[in-house]
């Protein structure tokens, strides 16, 4: 079974199509540190939700990165779209000769134990372990900070490329409609055309598949 942290029932309906384990999901809040990439945010809240249930599970984080911003919002992506918002965005983007951005979402999973039993990951060999020292800040006091660097996470990246364009489509959420893959926007695909190539289904899928693999 697998324990999937998020208050968000959408995600956890999304894991049960990749893994073949039984996916529940526990609503609990855990705090979110503020960090530039969505590895360390999500390497943080494993940590944070492993430190209060003591089981083994996953996370997730996700954001829109726009080249021509540096990757801005990235991590901030929900706080953009909720001050901003994506028409806002795509009028400053609509400024850059460059529209170039990409969806990504990192899986965290955390199950207390270091890695080195496992097989190698698919998608990427960060651990926990592996991070580099700035990527370490997770905690939010000091004496999780020392607790925190003993617990190693394992991280699945998925990323779609795409451009940011107008505002198109009524489907989808969040960004979709100002994100255009393959001459289509997110929000005109339908919700399985979606998935099939989304961000979030490739992390999962890298997640998947180290995870049926995985000596637990
Ligand atoms: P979260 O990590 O899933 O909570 O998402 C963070 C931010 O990225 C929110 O502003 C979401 O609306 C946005 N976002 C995440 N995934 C998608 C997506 O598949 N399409 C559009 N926006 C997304």
């Amino acid at each position: 079974m697998v324990t999937f942290v998020t208050t968000n029932p959408g995600k956890v309906r999304e894991a049960r199509d990749y893994l073949d384990d039984p996916v529940e999901q526990v609503d609990l809040d855990y705090p979110e540190v503020q960090a530039d990439d969505l590895a360390t945010v999500a390497a943080a809240g494993a940590r944070a939700a492993y430190r209060e249930l003591g089981e083994p599970l996953v996370v997730d984080d996700s954001g829109l990165t726009i080249d021509a911003f540096d990757g801005f919002p990235g991590p901030y992506s929900s706080f953009v779209e909720g001050t901003l918002g994506i028409e806002r965005v795509w009028e400053l983007a609509e400024r850059e000769d460059n529209r170039d951005a990409a969806f990504r979402t990192v899986v965290a999973y955390c199950d207390g134990q270091p890695f080195e039993a496992s097989p190698e990951p698919v998608d990427t060999e960060r651990r926990g372990q592996d991070l580099a020292a700035g990527e370490r800040g997770e905690a939010t006091t000091d004496a999780q900070v020392n607790a925190d660097e003993g617990i190693p996470v394992k991280l699945f990246e998925g990323i779609v490329p795409g451009t940011i364009v107008a505002p198109r489509g009524d489907g989808g959420f969040g960004y979709d409609p100002i994100f255009e893959y393959d001459g289509r926007t997110f929000a005109e695909l339908a919700t399985d055309e979606k998935n099939a190539v989304s961000h979030r289904g490739r992390a999962l899928a890298r997640f998947a598949e180290w995870y049926a693999e995985a000596d637990r």
